[in-house]
């Protein structure tokens, strides 16, 4: 694309003011400019009024695989766990492709130190926890780390100096997301410098058509990787590859596991596990009717109770079939970077525009079944979202000094 067919797109949509700057640019910088408005999807201007996502279909409770019947069957679901394991049949992969802008530091999230009395890093944590499985089955599952354009070298460089926190190099593969553009809330598009069009990760459920772009799908199925633990970066407690989920989740043949733990209350704030239109789903604590809050299961317990913490085994062969097109994306209200018409940097302290975003739970409406698999919230969930308060720093060293980690 040259600087007239660029300058013409931009036209088209009504955001030549991307330009503005342009005879000031070095060469370099102009061709880079160019280059990005070649390279994004712009498309995703045109639904900032639509509210996608917002139709839902018919809700029906899903159940799921609960502590009871998991201690009962322990030795079967971990026996399969670690034979799938072993057989080099699961990889895990780290989202760390997020900005992390309600933790407030410049840092990708994983390189922030939650020790008190030594460093404890969020990434140290996670890969600590991958390594007790590694251990356990003596298998180095292959762990794939998505970044994005704008955290990636900072990331590589940290836990390259860390020694990957004792991981084997030659089984971690890095790859950036793709990124999507951001605007103010009339749509126009922000600049974060002079020669560059802010943009930002496009969520969560970026990372299979991301990791198809940078041609790693490939690794699956040369190395005959049947399932995938999708998992973020912020909860220091959780368990990867677990032999007795990866084992329910397989003997119960379904398309994907999701772990879940049960609700502390009626009315708390999480999305829980269900159907919808009879495709598994995750229904908002907001979008719960009455009706759907008071109903119960077989047991006399509530049918709609378990919430969903980021972390789900993926069938490795159906994830072609599930597809950007069909998945709604998210217009989240965020703080943006930018540069403001002196050309100096405006870091906001409220959010001033729009982000786009697709989400992992758009792709697990996609697939035929789900199964929910219950885990002790005290034992495996501790978010780290905020500084202080609710899911914070504060909050998961709580958890971890009760897991008897030592910070
Ligand atoms: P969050 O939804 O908490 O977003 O991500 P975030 O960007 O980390 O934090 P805030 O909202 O700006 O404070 C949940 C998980 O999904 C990953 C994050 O890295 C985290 O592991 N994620 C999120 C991505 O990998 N890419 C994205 O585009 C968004």
């Amino acid at each position: 694309m040259n600087y007239e067919e660029a300058r013409k797109k931009m036209a088209d949509i009504g955001q030549e003011h991307v330009f503005k700057y342009y005879d000031e640019l070095t060469e370099e910088q102009k061709s880079a400019l160019i280059r990005q408005v070649e390279e994004t999807d712009f498309s995703v201007l045109k639904r900032i009024d639509k509210g996608a996502g917002d139709e839902r279909g018919a809700f029906a409770p899903l159940a799921a695989m609960q502590r009871p019947e998991i201690i009962a069957r322990e030795k079967e679901l971990h026996d399969a766990g670690v034979a799938a394991i072993k057989a080099g049949k699961t990889a895990a992969l780290l989202l760390a492709g997020g900005m992390g802008t309600r933790l407030g530091s410049d840092d990708p999230k994983g390189m922030y130190n939650i020790g008190l009395t030594k460093p404890v890093y969020i990434f140290e944590r996670i890969i600590t926890n991958l390594l007790d499985v590694v251990k356990e089955t003596d298998t180095w599952i292959r762990l794939f780390i998505m970044t994005s354009e704008k955290n990636h070298d900072a990331t590589v460089k940290f836990l390259k100096e860390k020694n990957f926190f004792g991981y084997r190099e030659d089984r971690i593969v890095f790859f950036r997301q793709d990124m999507a553009p951001a605007c103010d809330f009339d749509g126009k598009l922000y600049m974060e410098a002079k020669d560059r069009i802010s943009t930002s990760p496009n969520g969560n459920a970026g990372w299979y058509s991301s990791m198809v772009r940078a041609g790693l799908d490939r690794i699956l199925t040369d190395e005959g990787i049947e399932w995938i633990d999708i998992f973020a970066v912020d909860n220091v407690l959780q368990r990867i590859c677990d032999p007795c989920f990866v084992g329910a989740t397989i003997l119960a043949d379904v398309s994907v596991g999701a772990k879940v733990v049960r609700k502390a209350a009626p009315d708390e704030k999480v999305g829980v596990m269900c159907l919808e239109d009879g495709r598994p789903s995750i229904v908002e604590y907001y979008e719960l009717s009455e009706e759907m809050m008071n109903a119960k299961d077989a047991n006399g317990d509530p049918a709609y109770n378990y919430g969903v913490i980021l972390n789900y085994l993926f069938r490795t062969s159906e994830l072609a079939a599930v597809t950007d097109d069909r998945m709604p994306l998210h217009v989240v209200k965020k703080k943006i970077p930018h540069i403001d018409e002196n050309g100096e940097l405006v870091k906001p302290s409220e959010p001033n525009g729009f982000k786009f975003e697709q989400l992992v739970l758009d792709m697990i409406h996609q697939l035929a079944t789900c199964l929910p698999y219950e885990v002790i919230r005290e034992k495996e969930f501790a978010p780290i979202k905020n500084p202080t308060g609710i899911d914070s720093v504060e909050s998961a060293r709580e958890l971890l000094k009760l897991n008897g980690v030592e910070l």
